[in-house]
């Protein structure tokens, strides 16, 4: 148990350091004015503004624009085979510069209210297991990635999304599916590691907690 913290901890540091985040300099130069005519495409699953109205379409808004860049790149690649209706959205942007200013627009947009009540009775451990983790089945705290909320860290980090005010239902899915091996787009293997070792109700508990964060 010791040592996989460790290696986490030594994860997270290389993250910092910019192991992962080559290319988040070009990200950020993408232009959120001529991403808005751009994301008219993906505003119809996603919701104009980011702000779906759809546990199955996960919130773009206030989403670090490098992230969406990467996940329309796996999509592309197949890096990330969990959806066929994304990929064939991805498909459809035409550049790496289309792909930046669709992040551009949507990083800018602010996240709306939660879509689903919070569960009172599982709020409380999905919150401590986001903080501290379970030091007896080795899951890390999410915080350590994820900042405090779930609301990363900041954009020259995007490696580690936004998961605070995201969809209860999209949260529970992607845990499970990184799980399962479903997806597995996970640089280092980071979430595999995790969410292999957390039950199903440590799963809910947390994306209780994690969808009613504003
Ligand atoms: C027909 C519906 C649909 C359209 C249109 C659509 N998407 Fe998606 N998108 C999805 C679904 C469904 C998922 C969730 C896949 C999953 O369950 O893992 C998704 C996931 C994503 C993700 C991953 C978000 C995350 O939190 O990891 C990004 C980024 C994304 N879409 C960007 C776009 C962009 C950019 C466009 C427009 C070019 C677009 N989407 C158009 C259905 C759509
Ligand atoms: C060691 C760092 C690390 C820790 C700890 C961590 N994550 Fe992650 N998480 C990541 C990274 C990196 C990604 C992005 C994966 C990718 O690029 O597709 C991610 C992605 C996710 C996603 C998918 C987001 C989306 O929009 O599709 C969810 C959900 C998630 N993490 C939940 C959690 C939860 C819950 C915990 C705690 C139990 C946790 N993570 C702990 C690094 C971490």
């Amino acid at each position: 148990m010791k040592l996989v913290t460790r290696k986490m901890r030594l994860i997270v540091a290389a993250v910092a350091l910019g192991g992962f985040t080559a290319g988040a300099q070009a990200v950020s130069a993408g232009d959120a004015a001529a991403g808005e005519g751009k994301a008219g495409l993906c505003g119809g699953c996603h919701g104009f503004d980011g702000n779906s109205e759809d546990a199955t379409y996960p919130r773009l808004a206030g989403q670090y624009a490098g992230y969406i860049v990467k996940q329309v790149k796996d999509f592309q690649k197949g890096h990330r085979s969990n959806n066929d209706t994304m990929a064939g959205m991805a498909a459809m942007v035409g550049s790496d510069e289309d792909a930046k200013d669709i992040g551009a627009f949507y990083a800018v947009q602010k996240m709306k209210g939660s879509l689903s009540k919070p569960d009172k009775k599982i709020v409380a451990a999905g919150e401590k297991l986001f903080r501290e983790g379970n030091a007896k089945s080795g899951v890390y705290g999410c915080i350590n990635c994820h900042g405090e909320k779930g609301k990363g860290k900041s954009e020259s980090v995007s490696t580690f999304p936004v998961i605070g005010g995201q969809h209860r239902d999209y949260l529970v899915k992607q845990l499970t599916e990184f799980r399962d091996g479903i997806r597995a787009n996970d640089p280092a293997g980071m979430m595999a590691g995790i969410a292999k070792k957390m039950t199903d109700q440590e799963i809910k508990a947390v994306a209780e907690y994690l969808s009613a964060q504003l």
